[in-house]
């Protein structure tokens, strides 16, 4: 499959991570104008790319018990410059796009988010689903409550980065799990939505 390379992401921003700790909060409501490649790109890379190589080998955004990784993260593009309109699946290794469905799927996946609007508005969606199996296969039945703690850990970077972006999201947990799964016609499981857009 074609990748769409990403911008490389910035690792050093201009805004502290105490100062992105400190003005956090849920957005709403966002601007109509699209976000660029490179913001998106910088969200999907806070979320889930990879970090710093360490004793351990090359580190991810977020932690992961036993480094199973579980998650695999989406975006819903509705209005990104440079990206067609449509869904796709973030390949972090390679910190590049790869379409899935060339369509625009904001007001289904607004629709599957028990209408919560800001879905619909806003220019992307990040979307973190869950492949359970590769972490309860090594902790059985506790590693269900890993994957959600997992969760917190990438929604809290996509938060604090959006935040370093001037940038405005809002974690979604309310959603029609079947429906979203149809909408995305994906494997995994829907765990959060993240609508992100200009303040
Ligand atoms: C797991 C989780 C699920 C959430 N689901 C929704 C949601 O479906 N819709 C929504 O508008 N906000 C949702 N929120 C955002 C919370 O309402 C928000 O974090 C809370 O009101 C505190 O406000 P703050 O984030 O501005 O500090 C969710 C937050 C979390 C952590």
């Amino acid at each position: 499959m074609e990748k769409i390379s990403l911008p490389r992401p910035v690792t050093r921003g201009q805004v502290s991570v105490e100062e992105a700790i400190y003005n956090r909060v849920s957005r709403r409501s966002f601007q109509k104008q699209s976000l660029h490649l490179a913001q998106a790109g910088q969200l999907l890379w806070s979320a889930g790319g990879l970090g710093a190589v360490g004793a351990a080998g090359v580190s991810r955004a977020a932690p992961s018990a036993g480094a199973t990784y579980p998650l695999e993260l989406y975006l819903v593009a509705g209005a990104v410059e440079g990206l067609d309109t449509g869904l796709y699946y973030y390949d972090y290794r390679a910190h590049a796009l790869e379409m899935l469905q060339q369509s625009d799927l904001r007001v289904r996946l607004a629709r599957a988010s028990l209408g919560q609007e800001m879905v619909a508005q806003a220019p992307v969606s990040m979307i973190m689903a869950a492949n359970y199996e590769r972490t309860t296969r090594r902790y059985g039945e506790r590693g269900y409550r890993y994957v959600y703690m997992e969760v917190g850990s990438v929604s809290q970077n996509i938060y604090l980065q959006a935040e370093a972006l001037q940038l405005a999201t809002v974690a979604v947990g309310a959603f029609d799990d079947a429906a979203v799964k149809q909408v995305l016609a994906i494997e995994e499981a829907p765990l959060m939505i993240m609508p992100v857009g200009l303040k």
